[in-house]
C-alpha cells in the first residue's frame, strides 16, 4: 500500500509554499528529537537539567535539547519571522522577511522521559502581521487565527498530526525513510464519549462544578448519568489528546484552589491553542468555564488557561455546570 508523503500533501492541500517550509522544519526537529529521545540513557540525555524554566518548572535535559533543536531549525528558516517557545522567557526574533511565527512547546509531558513513556513536540504558526523584528505583542492572536497547528508524538510508532485548518490528519514516520506518511485523513471525534481523563489526585481542590461533574461520571450506571464512564491519564497533555482524536472522551485541567491567582496549569499559546485547533477541525470542542479557548485575547505568551476538551456534548455538559453554578 502508498501512502501520501507529507510534503505531497501538503502540495494537494494548496497550502503556500512558505508555510510549508515551516511544517517541513518542524518535521526535520522532530525526526532529531526522536533520535535523541531514542539514544535516551545511552547518550547521557536522561534526567534534569539542573535549572528551571520561566514557568518555574524543572527543566528536564531533553527539555532543553528538544528546544535548542527545534529554535536552531526554525531560526534557519527563511519563512519564519519569529519564534516563542515553553523553555525561552522571551520571543526569539528570526527573518525579517519572515510570514510566519512559530509558537512551541519543545516537549510536552517530559516528567514521562524518565520512565520511557509518551512524550511530544506541540506547534502552533500564526501569520505575522507586526512590527519588523518579531516582538511578544505580534504573536498575542486569538487562537483563531492560527494558519496551522499540530504536534509530534514520540511513541511506539513517531506520529505527525496536522491541521492547516482543513481538517486533521495523521502521518507516521517511515524509520527507514525518514518521511512522515499519510495514514488518516479523516480523523473525527464522536460528540458523545464513555471515557474521561483528568488527574483525579486533585479532585478536593477544584472548583464545585467540576467536582460535581466529575463525580457524576465516576457513579457510573447507579448515578445520574446512568452509564460507567473509564478514565485514562498518561500526564502528556499531547497524549491524552491523541487518544481523543483517535477513539474520542474528554480532557480537562481545571482551575484548582491551591493556586487561586493561576488559571489552570495549561499554557495558552503553545499547548491549548494548538490542541484546541485540532480538536475543533476534528469536531469537538476546546472550553473553558467562560467561553470557547480559540477565542481568547492572549495578553501574554506565557499565559496558562483552565481546560476541557474533547466530544463536544460532555463539555458543553460540563460547561454547563460551571455556567449554572
Ligand atoms: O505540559 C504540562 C503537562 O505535562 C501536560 O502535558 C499534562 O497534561 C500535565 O502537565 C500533567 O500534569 P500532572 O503532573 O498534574 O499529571
Ligand atoms: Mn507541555
Amino acid at each position: 500500500m502508498t501512502h501520501t508523503r507529507l510534503s505531497d500533501y501538503l502540495q494537494q492541500q494548496q497550502v503556500d509554499d512558505a508555510l510549508q517550509q515551516v511544517v517541513h522544519a518542524v518535521s526535520r526537529a522532530s525526526n532529531d528529537i526522536n533520535h535523541a529521545l531514542s539514544k535516551g540513557a545511552l547518550a547521557g540525555v536522561l534526567g534534569a537539567a539542573g535549572a528551571e524554566n520561566v514557568q518555574g518548572e524543572d527543566q528536564k535535559k531533553l527539555d532543553v535539547i528538544a528546544n535548542d533543536l527545534l529554535k536552531a531549525t526554525l531560526s534557519a528558516e527563511p519563512a519564519v519571522r519569529g519564534v516563542a517557545s515553553e523553555e525561552e522567557p522571551d520571543v526569539v526574533p528570526c527573518h525579517q522577511d519572515g510570514r510566519y511565527l512559530v509558537t512551541f512547546d519543545p516537549l510536552d509531558g517530559s516528567s514521562n522521559i524518565d520512565i520511557n513513556s509518551m512524550v511530544g513536540t506541540i506547534f502552533s504558526v500564526l501569520a505575522h502581521t507586526g512590527s519588523e523584528d518579531a516582538v511578544e505583542a505580534d504573536f498575542l492572536q486569538a487562537g483563531r487565527q492560527q494558519v496551522a497547528a499540530g504536534y509530534v508524538l514520540y511513541g511506539p510508532s513517531v506520529i505527525l498530526v496536522l491541521s492547516t485548518g482543513k481538517g486533521v490528519a495523521m502521518f507516521t514516520l517511515d524509520p527507514d525513510s525518514g518521511d512522515y506518511l499519510l495514514t488518516d485523513d479523516e480523523v473525527s471525534i464522536p460528540a458523545d464519549t464513555g471515557e474521561f481523563a483528568i488527574n483525579m489526585s486533585n479532585q478536593r481542590f477544584w472548583a464545585e462544578p467540576m467536582q460535581r461533574y466529575i463525580a457524576e461520571l465516576l457513579a457510573g450506571k447507579d448515578g445520574p448519568r446512568g452509564k460507567n464512564f473509564n478514565m485514562r491519564w498518561v500526564a502528556a497533555m499531547v497524549a491524552d489528546v491523541h487518544r481523543i482524536l483517535c477513539r474520542g472522551g474528554l480532557f480537562s485541567y481545571p482551575w484548582d484552589n491551591r493556586k487561586p491567582e493561576q488559571a489552570g496549569k495549561l499554557r495558552l499559546m503553545y499547548e491549548a491553542n494548538p490542541m484546541g485547533f485540532l480538536v475543533e477541525q476534528a469536531g469537538g470542542k476546546v472550553w473553558t468555564p467562560e467561553g470557547p479557548i480559540l477565542d481568547i485575547q492572549p495578553q501574554q505568551i506565557h499565559q496558562r488557561v483552565p481546560v476541557i476538551l474533547g466530544a463536544a456534548n460532555e463539555v458543553q455538559r460540563c460547561v454547563d455546570y460551571h455556567q449554572a453554578g
